[in-house]
């Protein structure tokens, strides 16, 4: 009989406004609720050249400092981790320069193997329904594939928000938001949030799994 086993999980974002950090805080619950896991919330850091001169510079300032106390990602917390779920805000409909910029700081890690086998996911913040949700997800994918990481989306069968015809994110991809300045709803709605926790819960188990039996034994070379 399978007996459950702990999980090391660590959650990389990015969020220039705090929306993505709100979700990100909502995929940390996720995973927590997995017994035996331990969790990391860590911030992926700016770019220099991003600092100044955002549009919404006022917005972005209180994000920044709301979010201040958070430790920054390192390598050693993807080595520590046994899964990693990233988070990022739509850049015409890919990931953000930041967070790639630390994907392409990974280059030693790649050539050593490092990452895989690890279980990964991916969550974001689109600023419109249309704007690339479900695209930034896919196109993430690329260099975690490179890396070696094993993906795992939100489960179809049993998320009635995946089925939703409102305006509203999360996909079979992963779990998404949307900045609503202007709106009365918040932001993540209570239907994000619980697509973002059931990723949590869904990835750190599979880490689980993983551990148990590594990927090199269910798929060897
Ligand atoms: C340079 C730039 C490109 C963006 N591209 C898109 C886009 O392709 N589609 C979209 O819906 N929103 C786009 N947005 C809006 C962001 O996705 C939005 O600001 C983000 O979801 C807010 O997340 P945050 O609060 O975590 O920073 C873009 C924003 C910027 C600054």
């Amino acid at each position: 009989m399978h007996t459950q086993s702990s999980a090391n999980v660590v959650i990389p974002y990015y969020s220039s406004y705090g929306t993505t950090h709100k979700l990100a805080e909502a995929v940390q619950e996720g995973a927590a609720d997995v017994p035996g896991s331990t969790v990391r919330l860590r911030r992926i850091p700016e770019l220099p050249s991003a600092e100044e001169g955002m549009s919404g510079q006022d917005a972005y300032d209180a994000a920044q400092d709301e979010m201040s106390e958070i430790p920054r990602i390192e390598h050693d917390d993807l080595r520590w981790a046994d899964g990693i779920i990233w988070g990022t805000p739509t850049r015409f409909g890919n990931m953000a320069a930041q967070v790639k910029q630390f994907i392409d700081t990974l280059g030693g890690m790649w050539f050593e193997g490092e990452l895989e086998g690890k279980a990964t996911g991916v969550f974001v913040s689109t600023g419109s329904i249309h704007g690339g949700h479900e695209t930034t997800i896919l196109t993430s994918l690329v260099p975690l594939i490179h890396l070696g990481m094993v993906f795992v989306g939100v489960r179809y069968s049993t998320n009635d928000q995946i089925m939703t015809t409102e305006g509203i994110g999360g996909s079979p991809y992963g779990p998404s938001t949307m900045p609503r300045d202007e709106s009365e709803v918040e932001s993540p709605t209570s239907d994000e949030v619980e697509t973002a926790r059931s990723l949590g819960r869904r990835v750190t188990r599979v880490a689980a799994r993983l551990q148990d039996t590594p990927e090199q034994e269910i798929m060897p070379a």
